[in-house]
């Protein structure tokens, strides 16, 4: 692996192999969504205990200070809304170069196993890695399942990441399952990180789906709602970082969130 690209996923993957991402996308097909109506603000607090946020370069550009030494990872596909006929209707949407002058640290791209626009979004997937490669940047590929979200089962995911990681993805971004999520880690040759999907009920659910998704292989999480939508949003990304730097139990990090909260 040449330095550049070896360079920059060690900014992202910390020294004892794990990693806290911070996503805060969102916007960039559900707009405004809830508690990241100005996503500066929301992130400013969380960003000291972040491994690298997740976000557009519209919002990096005009919410997020030059000054910060946390890397970034740029979203670079999209080009549907919410209330648009089809999510998996995905191009990319920012070149390289733009990746390059706002001196990301990975980009990121949603590929739609299974859906109508597949192979378009496995293609864009394969160029981007072929530019990115070039210039040692890595993609991180997102497994996305749109509205369907009852997709979100080992044997879907794992077909996903593994040929996500085919195509040269050097890090896949994919949904924790309860059953066999081993399996969806298994197959995919390249380090996972879960998403959270939408915010949960309690917190110790939260903790105990990363707690077992690491003990099953992951090397941590790319998690947004379940961290910013809490009413204590610093607490929560504290207790996170406590389950993948520290190895606290859900309990311990149950423990940690309690604390922060007061
Ligand atoms: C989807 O909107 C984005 O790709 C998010 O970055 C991803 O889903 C992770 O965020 P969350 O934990 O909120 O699902």
């Amino acid at each position: 692996m040449e330095w550049g690209m070896k360079n920059r996923l060690s900014r992202l993957i910390q020294k004892d192999g794990r990693a806290l991402f911070l996503p805060i996308d969102h916007g960039y097909f559900q707009g405004p969504v809830h508690k990241l109506e100005e996503p500066g603000k929301t992130v400013e607090p969380l960003l000291p205990y972040a491994d690298g946020i997740m976000l557009t370069r519209g919002v990096l550009r005009s919410c997020i200070k030059p000054s910060i030494s946390k890397p970034v990872i740029l979203r670079v596909s999209g080009g549907t809304s919410i209330i648009g006929e089809d999510l998996s209707n995905e191009e990319i949407t920012t070149s390289v170069k733009e990746a390059i002058k706002l001196n990301a640290s990975a980009v990121s791209a949603s590929i739609y196993v299974g859906s109508k626009y597949e192979h378009q979004t496995l293609m864009s997937l394969s160029k981007l890695v072929n530019e990115c490669e070039e210039y040692g940047i890595p993609v991180m590929a997102v497994t996305a399942v749109g509205r369907e979200l009852e997709k979100r089962e080992a044997r879907y995911l794992a077909l996903s990441c593994r040929i996500a990681a085919e195509l040269g993805a050097r890090v896949v971004k994919t949904y924790y399952c309860r059953e066999n999520f081993e399996k969806v880690v298994k197959g995919c040759p390249v380090p996972v990180v879960i998403a959270g999907g939408p915010k949960v009920e309690s917190e110790f659910e939260v903790f105990s789906f990363v707690y077992d998704a690491l003990q099953k292989g992951a090397i941590g999480v790319n998690l947004g709602r379940n961290i910013w939508q809490n009413n204590y949003p610093v607490a929560m990304i504290k207790a996170i970082r406590a389950i993948i730097h520290e190895d606290a139990t859900p309990k311990e990090a149950q423990q940690v969130f309690e604390e922060e909260k007061k």
